[in-house]
């Protein structure tokens, strides 16, 4: 075997002999583009600036170190590599690039200016360069990997953000898969689809977990304001490898300064809450306007499909009255409607009638004499998705007999058969936002606590929002404020009878998972315009605007939507989405991503997903009817030994760090030495 070292290939004609050509020639890999139209490669350049440099200051640890400067903030991702030897890779944003005048400068000037930005944690030791030019980081994915018999592997293939330091281990690993594959394969083109289709859902995860922290890089100055202990917790859980739980199992003392500190903020709004042993943030409580909630978890809006001309019946009250026992401390009907038009399906829930308004009320006076629950009224109208089969039956597929006249913003029909829906005008405009008051009206008789506005899904208010589904051409159409207009409208017309005491929310589509739709600025926009108008909470959903939509599903997979917005518009929100665990709350609330978190099918088949959540982290307070006290009692007296086992495993599953494995290894050269 020959092995030749130092050669530049620039042509790959001298391999065609070969019986395998790995291409692993890094980022900007000459041989993927030569081949791009055969391996289809997408390279999203991001927008934050980068150098590469080092030190000889020493590291502990992977190092984050955030300083802000007269020209904006600057980050360094610091780690050593060896005695005395770290690598510095620093970050900022084009603005702050740009002010900084980093562009016109050479290597050794931009090398002194990092060591001026973080001269107080150098600590004396200089910023070494290495052809330390500012970058931009290219987002690599291919559509495929093999070509004949030549293979992509490393960066060429697939790179994943500096950030969270895997892209050398996805190299590593693609390289012993590679070899794996030959060796249980017979043919090199078994081995090669082997290794593509073995490895791309392992490498696309890491991907996807570099994606989520590179965006929060991108978007620091979103968190700047934060408490230090709140912004560091944050950092750590951004790529959802690490939550609160397991962070709690590492370091339990930052997880207790990091419930400190939330409990301050919840004192700091005028509750009298234990702030030096607190609860976890599930179980802090939150205000909105004068409806007080024990704790941070809701039961999200869910269509049963069973009502009987509007009138939610037996199913109802077991269903919402079993979940408002079970512990959470807001419940939302599921969308009801303020017309027989406004219905989704024949078995929507509607409040246009004084029997739907006695049949709420019933519901409603349970919720309340036998749980700690709040109710919110969810109003909606289903604009073109109206007229359409029960979820099981077909969902959004239009009615074959039984229909009746749809409208939207613009007359564009969800499938391509779908009823294609009459534009809304000015006169259908003012009947239907009469009708919403009117059903408000009911719904403050009914008792609800709470009324929220549904703007979100591809239903009427939502299709006014989207450009997608809004072509008009008059003062309801075009610009941002336009299609804010009537859905702003109808909400001032909620705001005015509903009383002043009890809170309003919207829930939004927060982008459109599609081209040219709502995206996560525009959303921005959006949840500013409805708080300058009063609204308490933005309830942030995503998607169901269009059926061409592409949404990227997975954990939490909403919650980004929910962040941005609350920490750009500066308003109080809910997110839901793919949230399945008391863990995933806590992270969520503790890193300052949402000051709600919805849950819809976990709740379906689990009403006491809160109660059993008080059982494990140790909630006396959590309320319970007294017929289900025993219950409660023995979970609580359960969730103590089973937490402390589960615990065990953890810990003893947990690889040591390295700082573990030097103690070990010293304490046995010191019991060999004796
Ligand atoms: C700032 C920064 C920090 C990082 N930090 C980490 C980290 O902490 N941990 C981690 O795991 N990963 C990290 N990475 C990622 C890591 O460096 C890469 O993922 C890894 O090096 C990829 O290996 P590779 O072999 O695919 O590509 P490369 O390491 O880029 O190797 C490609 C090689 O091909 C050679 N080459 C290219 N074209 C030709 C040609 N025509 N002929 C001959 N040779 C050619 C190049 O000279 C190069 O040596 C970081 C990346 C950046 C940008
Ligand atoms: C059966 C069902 C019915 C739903 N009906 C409504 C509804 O009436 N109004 C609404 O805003 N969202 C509705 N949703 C969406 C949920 O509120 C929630 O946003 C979505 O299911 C994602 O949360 P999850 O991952 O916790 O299920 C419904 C969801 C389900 C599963």
């Amino acid at each position: 075997m020959e092995l030749v070292f130092q050669a530049e290939v620039d042509d790959e004609a001298r391999f065609a002999d070969c019986d395998l050509v790995v291409v692993a020639d890094g980022v900007n890999s000459r041989f993927r583009d030569k081949h791009a139209d055969h391996f289809r490669p997408e390279v999203d350049v991001r927008p934050n600036k980068f150098t590469w440099m080092g030190s000889t200051r020493p590291l502990d640890a992977f190092t984050f170190i955030f300083q802000d400067t007269e020209w904006g903030p600057f980050i360094a991702h610091a780690y050593q590599y060896e005695a005395g030897a770290s690598t510095w890779v620093f970050e900022t944003d084009p603005q702050t690039f740009e002010r900084a005048g980093l562009g016109a400068m050479s290597e050794a000037e931009s090398a002194r200016l990092m060591e001026h930005i973080f001269g107080w944690f150098l600590d004396g030791h200089p910023v070494l360069t290495n052809r330390s030019i500012w970058r931009s980081f290219p987002m690599i994915r291919n559509e495929r990997w093999v070509r004949g018999n030549m293979v992509l592997l490393g960066d060429a293939k697939a790179s994943a953000h500096f950030s969270i330091g895997s892209g050398t281990k996805l190299a590593m690993e693609d390289a012993i898969a590679l070899h794996e594959a030959l060796g249980q394969e017979r043919t090199i083109d078994a081995a090669l689809t082997r290794y593509e289709t073995g490895r791309r859902e392992e490498v696309e995860k890491t991907q996807h977990a570099a994606d989520v922290s590179l965006v929060w890089f991108e978007h620091v100055a979103r968190f700047w304001d934060f408490d230090p202990v709140q912004f560091a917790f944050g950092v750590m859980t951004r790529a959802k490898a690490i939550t609160y739980d397991n962070l709690r199992l590492r370091a339990p003392e930052f997880v207790a300064e990091v419930d400190r500190t939330f409990a301050r903020q919840v004192r700091a709004r005028g509750f009298d809450v234990d702030a030096d042993a607190p609860t976890v943030p599930m179980f802090q409580p939150l205000a909105l306007r004068d409806m007080v909630l024990p704790n941070r978890v809701v039961v999200s809006p869910m269509d049963m499909y069973s009502a009987v001309d509007g009138v939610p019946t037996d199913w109802h009250l077991v269903h919402y009255g079993s979940r408002a026992v079970g512990g959470a401390a807001l419940m939302f009907t599921e969308m009801t409607c303020p017309s027989p038009e406004a219905r989704i399906t024949l078995g929507c829930a509607g409040l246009w009638s004084d029997e739907q308004e006695r049949a709420w009320a019933k519901i409603v006076d349970f919720v309340h004499a036998n749980s700690a629950a709040k109710f919110c009224l969810q109003l909606g109208h289903s604009g073109r998705k109206g007229a359409t089969k029960l979820m099981w039956e077909g969902m959004d597929r239009p009615l074959e007999t039984g229909a009746w006249d749809i409208c939207s913003a613009s007359p564009i029909p969800y499938f391509p058969d779908s009823q294609v829906p009459r534009e809304v005008t000015r006169a259908d405009m003012d009947r239907i936002t009469a009708e919403f008051v009117q059903a408000a009206e009911r719904g403050e008789r009914a008792g609800f606590d709470m009324l929220e506005l549904h703007c979100a899904h591809g239903y009427l208010l939502a299709s006014f929002l989207s450009p997608l589904t809004n072509r008009r051409s008059d003062a309801y159409g075009g610009s941002i404020e336009n299609r804010l207009r009537y859905p702003l409208e109808v909400f001032d017309a909620l705001r005015a009878v509903w009383p002043k005491h009890k809170p309003m929310s919207v829930r939004i589509s927060a982008t459109d998972w599609a081209e040219g739709g709502v995206t996560g600025e525009d959303a921005v926009a959006i949840a500013r315009a409805f708080a300058e108008h009063g609204v308490d909470l933005v309830d942030v959903s995503t998607g169901q605007t269009v059926r061409e939509a592409r949404p990227i599903y997975g954990r939490m997979f909403q919650t980004p939507f929910s962040d941005q917005i609350r920490n750009e518009a500066q308003v109080a929100t809910m997110c839901v989405g793919n949230i399945t665990s008391a863990d995933q709350v806590n992270t969520i609330l503790a890193a300052g991503r949402a000051d709600l978190v919805a849950l819809a099918r976990p709740h379906l088949v689990d009403p006491f997903f809160t109660m059993k959540a008080a059982a494990w982290y140790g909630v006396a307070s959590i309320h319970c009817p007294p017929q289900y006290q025993p219950g409660r009692d023995q979970i609580f007296r359960n969730s103590v030994r089973d937490r402390a086992d589960l615990d065990d495993l953890r810990l003893r599953a947990k690889p040591k760090t390295r700082a573990e494995l030097k103690m070990e290894r010293e304490a046995a050269s010191k019991l060999a030495a004796e």
